[in-house]
């Protein structure tokens, strides 16, 4: 219930955060703006080697305080470009949670290696179109013939995999927000470059 609630939420946090129309920006405040969330990242070195999700409860406990800490300290921010990355960040932070919570037994890396082979593994394709209904499907029946999982897995399956396509997506627009105005992306840890997702 709640799950459904954050992820009806992201349009409305990236559209309009609280309600409020983004107001006319310029190329340079939104640079600044970038500066900001960008110092509010105190341990950079989450990097390529991890994925979402990590895999190690340890270590996404690290993640989520990390995101929320960034979240807190970055505060109402402008830009779209700013506003898609605070979002692309809540929704790395709910998949991580997510993840954690109900499929970490389950979608075990061997799991998700096995299924890859059947359905076709998560490469980038330029867009978000493999994270298609279709694809879907394959995963969810592939996932019920894996040892540790049961039809229970596959409801929090269907959210964590429409979570990945929102990441997927706000990657795309970030960069295209951060190209249209002309921003310079700093090196950083690599679960906090959207561009590191594709
Ligand atoms: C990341 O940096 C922190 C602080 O420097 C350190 O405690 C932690 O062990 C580092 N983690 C990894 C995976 O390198
Ligand atoms: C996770 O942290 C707990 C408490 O700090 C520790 O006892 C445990 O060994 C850690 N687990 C892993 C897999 O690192
Ligand atoms: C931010 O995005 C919204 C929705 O795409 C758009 O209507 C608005 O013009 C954008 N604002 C700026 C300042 O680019
Ligand atoms: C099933 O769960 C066990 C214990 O958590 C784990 O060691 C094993 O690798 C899992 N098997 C698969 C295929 O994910
Ligand atoms: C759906 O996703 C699969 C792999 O995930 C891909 O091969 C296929 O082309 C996609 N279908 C469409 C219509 O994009």
């Amino acid at each position: 219930m709640i799950h459904y609630f954050l992820i009806l939420l992201f349009p409305l946090v990236v559209f309009g955060q609280w309600g409020t129309p983004p107001p006319v920006v310029t190329d340079q405040q939104c640079q600044e703006e970038y500066h900001k969330i960008h110092g509010c990242v105190r341990t950079p070195n989450f990097s390529y080697v991890d994925d979402i999700p990590l895999r190690d409860p340890n270590r996404t406990q690290e993640l989520v305080n990390e995101i929320t800490h960034v979240l807190d300290c970055s505060g109402f921010l402008n830009c779209n470009s700013s506003r898609i990355l605070q979002s692309f960040f809540f929704n790395q932070r709910w998949v991580s949670d997510h993840f954690d919570a109900t499929l970490s037994n389950c979608f075990t890396q061997e799991a998700e290696w096995k299924i890859g082979k059947q359905c076709g593994y998560w490469e980038d394709d330029g867009n978000c179109n493999r994270f298609n209904k279709t694809s879907l499907k394959c995963y969810t029946t592939e996932l019920q013939k894996q040892p540790n999982c049961t039809w229970k897995h596959v409801k929090p399956f269907v959210r964590f995999y429409w979570a990945l396509r929102s990441t997927c997506v706000m990657a795309h627009q970030w960069k295209l927000e951060m190209d249209r105005h002309h921003i310079k992306v700093k090196r950083i840890g690599d679960l906090f470059n959207p561009l590191a997702i594709d």
